[in-house]
């Protein structure tokens, strides 16, 4: 087989294992998750969303880091490699991180606006006025892709795999600092109980379908971005530990994040509904009534700035793994390719949010739950909703019947030398209790069914 120059591996297991926990820990997990619980009856919202977690989730993640290691390349690459007609699926995956990355590095920048603005308190950014205006958003969306193109362009074991080991622990550490700060102040009952107090009532198709591509984007699947960062690994390496570790790393810190805001938003009477504006709007205010809020929000903002980055890198490593490993391209090309067209997509996300408001991409499609959307929000909807899933259900039907269970199984046990005791449950979990699951949820949240 030929051999790929200049593709890298990592340096270690443990390296590995944070990084993937850090390509999965971003965004999504401390600004998303919170105000989607919130919204969506706490408590019930968590159940649905940890069910899925365990049927979908760790089945994919495993489906894909397996194809990634098998394989040794990208996400194109890999379905290509198995199976010419399935290549299309990995690069809808390779797509699908530019589309991602248009919002994320957008979200990126207002963290980075926030890290520098708590020092004179953040509480006095006009989060409405400064997301609007048309250019300054759009000077930190620039400073966050350069950062996350910087440790993309070092490699694996020496960019992502380092910066990853510093700031993982780090932001494990910030996180219980910061939520056990919002947990002892007085009158975050409320808070606790609003977040973990189930209200099933709540639960209904949209909320099912809005947890499940809340599942996917959290852990970073559907893709192709486990495909690749499987793909830098060696045959040693275990698998299914890795698919069960880096789910529960996520889940912990998504949790965490819960746990570090809505106690403190009741504690100062704030309201907890307030949507994406949540993280950036909101808890500024409660920082700025807790004493040393100002070391507290600084603590926060650059804990939301290494979360982000460590996904960012992921995302933008799977586009430059496409233009290595399809296009023989040098990575520091390809990483250079890769976060130019990523940023000139965030230009119109950034725009919508003011400028470009009333340009809807996505027009409302009343009978399917959907509302018309500007770019930044179509961006949102069409990956987590739409293009992760669909990719997870095809990765299933992929690994379960077209590349084989067999083999797969074979990849992961390497030969029958390793135990994988769950092997069976896992085969039918692929075959068709994930599949049929995600298109359930699909129909049931487009309102089909
Ligand atoms: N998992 C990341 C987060 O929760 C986002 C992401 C999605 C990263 C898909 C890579 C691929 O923020």
């Amino acid at each position: 087989m030929k051999e790929i120059v200049g593709r890298g591996k990592w340096a270690s297991k443990a390296g590995f294992v944070l990084a993937a926990a850090g390509s999965a820990v971003g965004l999504g997990n401390l600004w998303k998750f919170p105000y989607m619980a919130g919204e969506n009856g706490g408590a019930a919202f968590v159940f649905v969303y940890l069910l899925l977690l365990g049927l979908i989730g760790m089945t994919v993640m495993l489906a894909e880091l397996t194809v990634g290691r098998h394989t040794q390349l990208d996400a194109l690459g890999a379905y290509k490699k198995l199976s010419a007609k399935w290549a299309w699926v990995g690069g809808m995956g390779v797509l699908c991180a530019f589309l991602i990355m248009a919002f994320y590095t957008v979200v990126g920048g207002w963290a980075i606006k926030y890290f520098f603005g708590s020092f004179a308190g953040a509480a006095n950014i006009d989060f409405g006025a400064f997301i609007t205006a048309p250019m300054e958003p759009l000077i930190y969306t620039l400073v966050f892709c350069v950062l996350t193109w910087v440790i993309v362009f070092y490699g694996i074991g020496g960019g992502i795999e380092k910066a990853s080991k510093i700031m993982m622990p780090l932001l494990f550490i910030f996180i219980i600092i910061i939520a056990v700060r919002s947990c002892t102040l007085p009158g975050a009952g409320a808070g606790l109980d609003y977040y973990l107090n189930p209200d099933f009532s709540k639960i209904n198709g949209e909320v099912i379908l809005a947890a499940m591509g809340q599942v996917f984007f959290s852990l970073s699947l559907g893709m192709g971005c486990m495909i690749t960062y499987g793909s830098y690994l060696d045959r040693d390496s275990s698998l299914t530990q890795s698919a069960w570790m880096i789910p529960a790393l996520d889940t912990t810190i998504a949790f965490l994040a819960g746990l570090a805001i809505f106690p403190a938003v009741f504690a100062f009477g704030m309201q907890p509904d307030g949507g994406p504006g949540l993280m950036f709007g909101i808890l500024p205010q409660v920082f700025d009534k807790i004493p040393a809020g100002t070391f507290f929000a600084a603590i926060f903002f650059l804990l939301v700035i290494f979360a982000a980055l460590t996904s960012a890198i992921s995302l933008l490593e799977v586009v430059t793994a496409y233009f290595v490993d399809e296009k023989s391209v040098k990575r520091s090309v390809a990483s250079v390719i890769g976060i130019m067209g990523i940023f000139i997509l965030a230009i119109p996300c950034s725009l919508s949010m003011g400028a470009l408001a009333n340009v809807h991409v996505i027009p409302e499609i009343a009978a399917m739950n959907i509302p018309a959307m500007g770019f930044f929000d179509s961006f949102d909807f069409l990956t987590s909703k739409v293009m992760l899933p669909l990719g997870g259900l095809l990765l299933c039907i992929f690994v379960g019947w077209v590349w084989g269970t067999d083999k797969a199984i074979d990849e992961i046990t390497e030969g029958g030398g390793k135990s994988f005791p769950l092997g069976g449950i896992w085969s039918i979990l692929v075959k068709y209790i994930a599949p049929v699951a995600i298109l359930m949820v699909f129909l049931s949240g487009f309102g089909v069914i």
